[in-house]
């Protein structure tokens, strides 16, 4: 029980990845805080993690809302303590920032090339990546000043690294995310508070199972590629991300502040050659 008595926020608490995240670091007897716009979503989560003898709350607020986020950030001290570990896990992609071609000259679908990208699709990915980071950062940030062993978790993206074809906006905010994380690893470590992130590789969640599969789950001319570029010849699954998670969450890391750290089958690695 390493973890124990730590009161840990999860932004995205309810997604394919973090949910995992979630009730792992229960078992390792961490306090949950589940955070998502849906609260049904969560509390299915909230579900598995009480019924395993777990502890953990569920909480509705969009990560863009600082009101929403104030009014939650209260509620959790009342009831569990203040913040310890917070994991930024709610992100994402959207189709109408997304060009429908790789090269620009090839494959043209009207209507989706780069010329035609909506302005506020791409803020709005912008959005959801960075400022859905930054504010859940500032609030629960706070409660970690003073305090021992507490540490801020965001999720990157391979496409930080080099940036993906067709998802401009979440490849330039994913690499904000990486900047920003070391960002505040500097500005943090006077107060202790240790700022990492993990860049998952490709796991199929809802958000990119139409890009990598077709209706009957066989791969698209995208995933395979991936699977090609992918040296264990395999998309991750959400268990593969909880070593490094814990590793980063715990004491054993006292030291390490501002990595990024590349969970991803060998992908970074590998120059296609
Ligand atoms: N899956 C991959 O291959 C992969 C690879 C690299 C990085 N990532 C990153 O890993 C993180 C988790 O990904 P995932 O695949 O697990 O995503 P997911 O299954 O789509 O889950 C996204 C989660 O974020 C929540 N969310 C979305 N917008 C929100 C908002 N405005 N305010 C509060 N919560 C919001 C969603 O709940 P509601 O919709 O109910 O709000 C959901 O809980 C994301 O940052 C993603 O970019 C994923």
């Amino acid at each position: 029980m390493r973890l124990k008595y730590k009161v840990i926020v999860i932004t995205g608490g309810s997604g394919v990845l973090c949910s995992q995240m979630a009730i792992h670091l229960s078992k390792l007897g961490a306090k949950i805080v589940l955070l998502g716009r849906t609260i049904s979503k969560l509390e299915a989560v909230e579900k598995q993690i009480i019924e395993a003898g777990g502890v953990a709350l569920s909480y509705a607020a969009d990560v863009l809302d600082k009101e929403a986020l104030l009014t939650v950030h209260s509620e959790i001290i009342d009831r569990l303590g203040t913040c310890d570990i917070l994991i930024n896990g709610a992100g994402g992609n959207h189709p109408e920032a997304t060009t429908a071609n790789t090269r620009f000259g090839e494959n043209e679908i009207a209507g989706k090339t780069f010329f035609d990208l909506d302005h506020k699709a791409v803020g709005n990915v912008f959005n959801i990546n960075f400022l859905g980071t930054f504010l859940p950062s500032q609030i629960f940030g706070q409660d970690m000043i003073g305090k021992e062993g507490c540490s801020i978790i965001n999720i990157s993206s391979m496409s930080a690294f080099s940036p993906m074809t067709k998802v401009m906006a979440y490849s330039a905010a994913k690499a904000a995310i990486s900047n920003f994380t070391e960002w505040m690893a500097v500005h943090f470590a006077s107060a202790n508070i240790r700022v990492n992130a993990i860049a998952p590789g490709f796991f199929l969640s809802e958000q990119n199972r139409k890009l990598l599969t077709h209706e009957d789950g066989s791969l698209t001319y995208r995933g395979n590629t991936i699977i090609g570029q992918t040296p264990m010849r395999r998309f991750g699954n959400p268990e593969d991300l909880l070593g490094t998670l814990e590793w980063l969450c715990g004491s054993g890391t006292a030291f390490v502040t501002g990595i990024v750290v590349p969970v991803d089958g060998g992908f970074n690695a590998f120059s296609g050659v």
